[in-house]
Parts: structure tokens; C-alpha cells; sequence
């Protein structure tokens, strides 16, 4: 392929601190040059290598940023709970149990349908600016839902996740640990061919901290790598058992306590803050201050599903995590970007450098504040993947 040359960025985020000495790596009047799928230059539009380029995009003055990197999303269910969310804006509260209506309804879906919604999730992602999507499993909770609904989340990402353990089905009402022993033996190995990492809700109404560090450590001794779902709906040791067993990610973590956020600042866990969550449940918004003081890693995610948050609109998210959780427009942004590479340990992907996959959005603002500064509007004008463009 060719080089291809974006021009007349108006100001592009970077993520890279080299640049201006900022975790956005901000520059003003901008250019990158694009190979094979990889930046292979960035700097100022004066500077630009153009000798071999045959293919410019003029950006117009417009503000270029990083593809969002989604890591944090239930894509494969079917039918929606609109009316239990219906209930909860008139007073109800938000309950783990809700998923296993979820259950029935995607049980009995056929796998061309549970594919075709997973799909326009996705596509829907990429409309506003999402170039890299995480996926789990954990509306199955049988061996064999379990097994094709990563089947069906590995055709739409490679992010995928086991979530076996997302909270103990109807049929094993009265016998948790057998489903436990489920999850660990027979449905994980089913799972494996499908799955790069492990989840479990940890929390009231799901699963207790023992039961999450006895799934997780399975997971792990067949290859899998740990996430989880931890104190969303109460404090609890969710954040600690990421910690101590080196997850990738703590998600949600909207019940936090001090010994949470120094565990999490002396360790390689990322802190996923989920504000569409806490929106669409009338919850109480955990403040990203407390972390991002203690020099914890931040990241940014829809937590799209048809119980807690049924949206995958990243600027929706950035908005709400500005104005609700007291993220600056700048953490947001790289939270979003950046971050949530970091919480699917990705190096190559929330970042435009040398030597970076070239996944990006062109605005249609000339700044990246307007992502939290005019809430609501579709400002994302191009999306463009592994150097091709997909909106
Ligand atoms: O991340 N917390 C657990 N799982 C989802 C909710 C799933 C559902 O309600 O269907 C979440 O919020
Ligand atoms: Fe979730």
C-alpha cells in the first residue's frame, strides 16, 4: 500500500507525551502518514513527508484523536429489559437479578440472530467513534449458551471474555457451588477455544469474593487472563482480588475504599469507570478525582447491555464522566483512548505513534473538549480502522 497522507489536522491527540509534554501528546496544524495499516509518521503538517504520497485526506482544521478503545461490553443477548428500566426511573432499584431474564430470552435465541444483534452493536460502536470492542459472554450460563455465545462474540472482536460466572442461573437456585464447579470444569473448558479473558461479577446478588478468586484462578490455569466486575453495588474485596491476582481491570469500582485506591495505585490494575451505568441505574457516580490523585490508571467503557447500560456512545460516556464523576476533558478523552488499551493491555492500539495501528477519528469539531461540551451531538465525521475508512 501506498502512504497515505492526513493533512490540515486542526489539532491532533497524539497520546503521546513527547509531544507537548501532556498525556494527550497534543499538535496543533497537524499531519500522519499511514502505511499498511500503521502510522509510520506524525508530527507538524509543515514537516510532513510528502515526496512518495499519493493519497491525501485533507482534515480541513477539524481535530483528530485516537479510535476509542471499548473495553468493557455484554453484546451478546437478545430482547431488551426497557421495561424494568421504566421501573427503576419510577423509584426501583437496580438488581443483579434482572440478568436472568436476559438468560431465558438469549437461550432460546437462534445463533444467527444473537450474531446479527451482536453485530449491529458493533456497528453502531463504530458510528461514534469505537475502533476496538470488547466482548463477553454470561447471558448463556450453560455449557453450551456459554460456548456459542464466544463463538459468536469472537466473530465480531478478538476481545473476548468468559463470563460464565456473571450470576448463578434459576436452575441452580439452591445449589451455588455446583454451578461454581460448573463454571470451572466442563464450561470453561468448552469456552477456551473462544476466550482470551475471565470476568466474574463480584458483588451482591452474584458472586462472593471466594467464588470469584476460585473461578478466576481456573481460568487462569487453563491461559485465560483476569478481569472483573467489582463493587458496583456494595463495597466488598472485588478491587483487592484484581490486585492480588494482577487482572488487567477492576470494572465499575463505583464503591471505593482508601486501602481500594492504594491497592490500585501500586499495581499494574487498571480502575474501569463505567458513567453510563451509574446513569441509566440512578446510582450514585463514583469521583475519578480520588484516583486519579493517587496516580491510579483510569479507563472509560460503555458497559453496553440491555440490564445497566444499554449504550455504546463513548462521547455519551466522556460527557457524563466530566460532568458527573469530575473527569477533566483531557483524562476523559485518554481514558477513553489510551485507557482502555491499557485495561486490555494493548500497546499498539489508544495512541497515534510511530508504529501504532492506524485506528482514528476525524471530528467534526476543531477541538476534543467538544466531546463533553456538546452532549448529545454526533461530532464524530469520519472513523477510520487499520488505515481504512469504516464510517
Ligand atoms: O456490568 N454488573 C454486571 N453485569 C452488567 C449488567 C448486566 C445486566 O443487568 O444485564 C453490568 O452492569
Ligand atoms: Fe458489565
Amino acid at each position: 500500500m501506498t502512504p497515505m497522507l492526513i493533512d490540515n489536522i486542526g489539532l491532533l491527540v497524539t497520546n503521546d507525551p513527547q509531544h507537548d509534554g501532556t498525556p494527550l501528546g497534543l499538535i496543533a496544524n497537524a499531519a500522519i502518514v499511514v502505511e499498511n495499516e500503521i502510522i509510520t509518521w506524525v508530527g507538524s503538517s509543515t514537516d510532513a513527508p510528502r515526496k512518495d504520497v499519493k493519497n491525501t485526506v485533507d482534515a480541513v482544521g477539524r481535530c483528530v484523536i485516537p479510535g476509542f478503545v471499548d473495553s468493557h461490553t455484554h453484546l451478546v443477548f437478545a430482547g431488551d429489559r426497557s421495561a424494568e428500566f421504566r421501573a427503576r426511573m419510577q423509584g426501583e432499584k437496580y438488581q443483579a437479578g434482572g440478568i436472568n431474564y436476559t438468560v431465558e430470552l438469549t437461550r432460546k435465541a437462534s445463533n444467527g440472530d444473537l450474531l446479527n444483534s451482536a453485530r449491529r452493536l458493533v456497528a453502531e460502536a463504530v458510528t461514534s467513534g469505537t475502533t476496538t470492542i470488547e466482548c463477553k459472554s454470561g447471558y448463556g450460563l450453560t455449557v453450551e449458551d456459554e460456548a456459542r455465545s464466544l463463538a459468536i462474540a469472537q466473530q465480531v472482536t478478538s476481545e473476548t471474555t468468559f463470563l460464565g460466572a456473571h450470576v448463578v442461573p434459576k436452575e441452580f437456585k439452591d445449589s451455588p457451588q455446583d454451578y461454581v464447579d460448573l463454571v470451572c470444569g466442563p464450561m470453561l473448558d468448552a469456552v477456551l477455544p473462544h476466550a482470551k479473558w475471565i470476568d466474574v461479577f463480584c458483588d451482591k446478588g452474584a458472586f462472593t469474593a471466594d467464588q470469584a478468586r476460585t473461578i478466576l484462578k481456573a481460568g487462569m490455569a487453563k491461559g485465560l487472563l483476569p478481569r472483573l466486575h467489582a463493587n458496583q453495588l456494595e463495597p466488598g474485596e472485588g478491587i483487592q482480588i484484581g490486585v492480588e491476582l494482577d487482572a488487567a481491570s477492576v470494572d465499575h469500582v463505583s464503591h471505593i475504599s482508601d486501602a481500594d485506591v492504594s491497592a490500585l495505585a501500586g499495581s499494574n490494575t487498571v480502575a474501569t469507570l463505567l458513567p453510563s451505568a451509574e446513569f441509566s441505574t440512578r446510582s450514585a457516580y463514583p469521583d475519578a478525582r480520588r484516583l486519579f490523585e493517587a496516580g491510579v490508571s483510569v479507563a472509560l467503557a460503555s458497559d453496553c447491555n440491555p440490564g445497566s447500560s444499554y449504550t455504546t456512545n463513548i462521547p455519551f460516556v466522556i460527557a457524563v464522566a466530566v460532568r458527573d464523576m469530575h473527569f477533566s476533558p483531557e483524562q476523559a478523552i485518554w481514558s477513553a483512548t489510551r485507557g482502555g488499551a491499557q485495561a486490555l493491555r494493548r500497546t499498539d492500539i489508544g495512541h497515534l505513534s510511530k508504529g501504532a495501528s492506524a485506528d482514528f477519528s476525524i471530528l467534526s469539531s476543531p477541538s476534543y473538549i467538544h466531546l463533553a461540551y456538546r452532549p448529545g451531538v454526533s461530532l464524530i465525521d469520519e472513523v477510520w480502522r487499520h488505515g481504512s475508512r469504516i464510517k
